[in-house]
């Protein structure tokens, strides 16, 4: 296939270039830098993420368009970084269906990035994708959550209301994607257990929704090939399970025997030092992918503990292998 990837350049795209194009996908990342970096092996086309340019040629004939761009959420929710947040991601969803509307040949697919924080803080059953409960104003949320879910809304209303019949399109309620590449989240959650601080935090029963890396462009692969597949779908293991289990399985996969709890103060402490948001680490994302498991997507790794072990081992050796294993 020949796909185009607006910001690309990122994580998520680091991961998906590399199997799309071990599968003989000709891969092009729209990028604001407009040029190849190291570590990204595929032609980048420069754009800005907001206005037509001569990026909307890489549209023409392509086979599909997946969207990561978008601001990173790892920040402080000041107004500016949630305006940030918002734009990047509303302005160039709104960017990208315009050029498809204007193709004379328009790409089959348009795999939209979204999120599965567009899902309720909650703890007493799963959300899917059929029965999910919507967030925004739980009771026992602060309101600062709401900006996640309003812009997680605000992205999927610019995919679904661009015109492009002839686009079959998806939006990607993703968990977060665990990878074995230096990544914020794996990184920073490791560095705290190897200092015994991997415990518990705020009593732990807020669940974790997770998604391993090979899974996450599995999912993808399915994604782009199932015509019949089309909507909201959620990119989820099927087995969220609470904060301490979550830290637990992963101590044991470090060989950390040990990890201190720390209270919700502390957390609050702890995201205001590291410069991120509490919703990140408190939040009760409990997401499943009824669609996927209804389309017979097999998950190869559904359970954390060995999705944890599979990734710390990796971590482990060099980033070439890891590349040449993945
Ligand atoms: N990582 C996860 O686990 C996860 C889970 C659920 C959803 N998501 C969403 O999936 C998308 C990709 O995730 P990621 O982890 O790969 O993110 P990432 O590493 O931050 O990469 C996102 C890319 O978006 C582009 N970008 C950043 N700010 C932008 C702006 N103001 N305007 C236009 N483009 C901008 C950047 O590309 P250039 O600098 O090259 O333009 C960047 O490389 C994000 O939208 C994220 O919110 C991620």
């Amino acid at each position: 296939m020949r796909i185009v990837i607006p910001g690309g350049s990122g994580q998520i795209g680091q991961v998906l270039i590399r199997s799309l194009q071990a599968r003989g996908d000709e891969v092009a990342v729209l990028s604001r830098a407009g040029r190849a970096e190291p570590g990204l092996p595929c032609r980048v086309v420069p754009w800005d993420g907001r206005t037509r340019g001569s990026w909307t040629q890489e549209l023409e004939g392509a086979d599909a368009v997946i969207n990561l761009a978008g601001r990173s959420v790892n920040c402080r929710y000041s107004l500016a970084n949630v305006s940030e947040m918002l734009r990047s991601r509303v302005d160039s969803t709104l960017a990208v269906g315009a050029a498809i509307e204007r193709c004379a040949r328009p790409p089959r697919v348009w795999l939209q990035m979204s999120t599965a924080t567009i899902y309720a803080h909650r703890f007493d059953a799963a959300n899917d994708e059929a029965s999910g409960q919507i967030g925004g104003s739980e009771p026992d949320a602060p309101r600062r959550w709401d900006f996640s879910v309003e812009i997680a809304k605000a992205w999927e209303r610019a995919l679904f209301q661009a015109k492009t019949p002839a686009t079959r399109r998806v939006a990607l309620r993703s968990a977060v994607v665990l990878s074995a590449d230096p990544s914020l989240h794996l990184d920073l959650l490791l560095g705290l257990v190897r200092i015994g601080l991997g415990g518990r935090v705020a009593g732990g029963r807020h669940y974790v929704s997770w998604i391993h890396e090979r899974d996450f462009v599995c999912a993808v692969e399915l994604l782009l090939a199932r015509e019949d597949l089309e909507g909201a779908i959620n990119l989820a293991s099927p087995n969220p399970l609470p904060q301490r289990e979550f830290m637990a399985a992963l101590r044991t996969a470090a060989g950390v025997p040990v990890g201190l709890p720390a209270t919700g103060w502390m957390a609050e402490i702890g995201a205001f030092v590291l410069r991120t948001d509490t919703e990140l680490i408190l939040k009760s994302r409990r997401v499943v992918p009824g669609r996927l498991v209804d389309a017979g997507f097999a998950f190869e790794f559904p359970n954390w503990p060995a999705a944890a072990r599979d990734l710390v081992t990796r971590r482990r050796v060099s980033p070439r292998a890891r590349r040449e294993a993945a």
